[in-house]
């Protein structure tokens, strides 16, 4: 972590810095993106009007918000030699592996980003890695479907584009619903930003060596692939299909959760913050609803999340210890109906963490923090003499 670094025991003793951009209160389940609330965002902005708020730390007129778009328009072309790179990994490569390789492979391509000494400068790299970052994550889905890469369309919007980029075919021109893009400019928001979690201060602390923004973007993207952080919403899927396909008894899953002789996990569920509901997880449940009633899906997964979220929440091993769904819990659930496959959903977390990871990173170069470099507490051996081998 850079920055001011105060010890907050509330925080279990973990680092923290000083930031104007993402506001939560662990105990009441409060989010805010500069000052506005997670629930007005999701209901009543888009994406990219939200990913200039976090980055510029205000909404966007009608005119900037036009401008962004075009300015990101303008990097979307992912240099032709990157496909040598993506050529190289095998079609079971994790798309997370393939994604955090070709985000640091950019800067091969775009050395210029490496130091970015001014606003134009900056500005130019936060479209560069908008721009680019959607198509290269689209492009880990095709590689692995052994289908031809897609090239962002500029006559369509941001989020239209990354559903043309992963399903589009020569024979079969790909026409986004407003309803998916609907639900997927509410998941991308929800997943926009949250504070100095393990990705973020990763973003942060790689970037506080003057690294350059793709460089510091990767090392992010690796951070969020773990199965305690971003790869949950995969493992949540991978959990409620067992449990479907085993019967769909809940009760035996909350038993082995509890088990501390298991090392089973209840996916989706607990939070190193929030220790109320998630309001993210309220939103997305909501949104599960909406999305699959809508597109006519009848998902019997959805039903056993809900069975194991009242099951959990009645549970009082769950409740003496604050465990409610997190944002994870219900994401994939929609992801899937849109026809995303499971190994992409943290994929879907980073592109939806793309812009919070460039504000923080900017953020932190404006403010010219130093070096990260947190202190330990030591707990090894005191002083000793050397003793040589044949007397040890
Ligand atoms: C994200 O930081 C962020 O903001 C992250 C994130 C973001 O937007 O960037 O919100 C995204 O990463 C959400 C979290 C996704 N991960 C999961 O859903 C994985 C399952 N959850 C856990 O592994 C766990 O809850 C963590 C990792 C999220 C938090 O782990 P902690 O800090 O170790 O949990 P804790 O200290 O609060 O645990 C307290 C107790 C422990 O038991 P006891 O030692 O008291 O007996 O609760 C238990 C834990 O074993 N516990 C669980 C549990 N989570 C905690 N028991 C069963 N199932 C769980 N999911």
């Amino acid at each position: 972590l850079s920055g001011a670094i105060t010890i907050d025991p509330g925080y279990k003793n973990s680092g923290s810095c000083k930031s104007e951009i993402t506001f939560l209160d662990g105990e009441l389940g409060i989010l805010r993106y500069r000052g506005y609330s997670i629930e007005d965002l999701a209901e009543k902005a888009d994406f990219l009007e939200v990913s200039y708020l976090l980055i510029f730390g205000e909404l966007p007129t009608k005119v900037q918000l036009e401008q962004f778009e075009n300015d990101i328009r303008k990097y979307t072309l992912v240099n032709e030699e990157m496909k040598n790179i993506i050529d190289g990994f095998p079609k079971t490569a994790h798309p997370m592996g393939v994604l955090a390789a070709l985000t640091s492979a950019l800067t091969a391509f775009n050395p210029k980003s490496v130091n970015v000494e001014n606003d134009k400068e900056m500005y130019e790299a936060v479209c560069k890695t908008m721009g680019k970052f959607l198509v290269i994550a689209t492009w880990t889905y095709r590689k692995s479907m052994g289908y031809p890469l897609n090239y962002y369309d500029n006559t369509k919007g941001y989020v239209e584009n990354f559903m043309r980029l992963m399903f589009e075919l020569p024979t079969e021109p790909y026409k986004a619903s407003p309803v998916v893009i609907d639900a997927l400019d509410r998941l991308f928001i929800l997943h926009a930003d949250h504070e100095q979690n393990c990705s973020t201060s990763t973003v942060r602390m790689v970037g506080s060596s003057h690294a350059g923004l793709f460089a510091s973007i990767s090392a992010g993207v690796s951070a969020l692939w773990g199965p305690l952080h971003g790869g949950a919403n995969q493992a949540v899927l991978e959990m409620l299909e067992e449990i479907h396909k085993n019967g769909g008894d809940a009760e035996k899953y909350i038993a082995k959760a509890k088990d501390k002789n298991d090392p089973f996990r209840l996916m989706g569920f607990g939070h190193r913050v929030y220790k109320n509901f998630d309001p993210r997880a309220k939103i997305i449940k909501k949104a599960a609803n909406e999305v699959l009633a809508t597109l006519g899906v009848e998902d019997p997964i959805l039903a056993i999340a809900k069975k194991l979220e009242e099951s959990a929440l009645e549970d009082e091993y769950f409740k003496s210890r604050n465990l409610y769904p997190n944002v994870d819990f219900y994401s994939g659930i929609i992801y899937r109906a849109l026809g995303i496959p499971t190994d992409m959903f943290t994929v879907m977390f980073a592109i939806g963490r793309l812009p919070g990871w460039i504000a923080q990173w900017k953020e932190m170069r404006e403010n010219k923090e130093p070096i990260g470099r947190p202190r330990q507490i030591y707990t090894g051996s005191p002083l000793r003499d050397f003793v040589s081998s044949d007397k040890r």
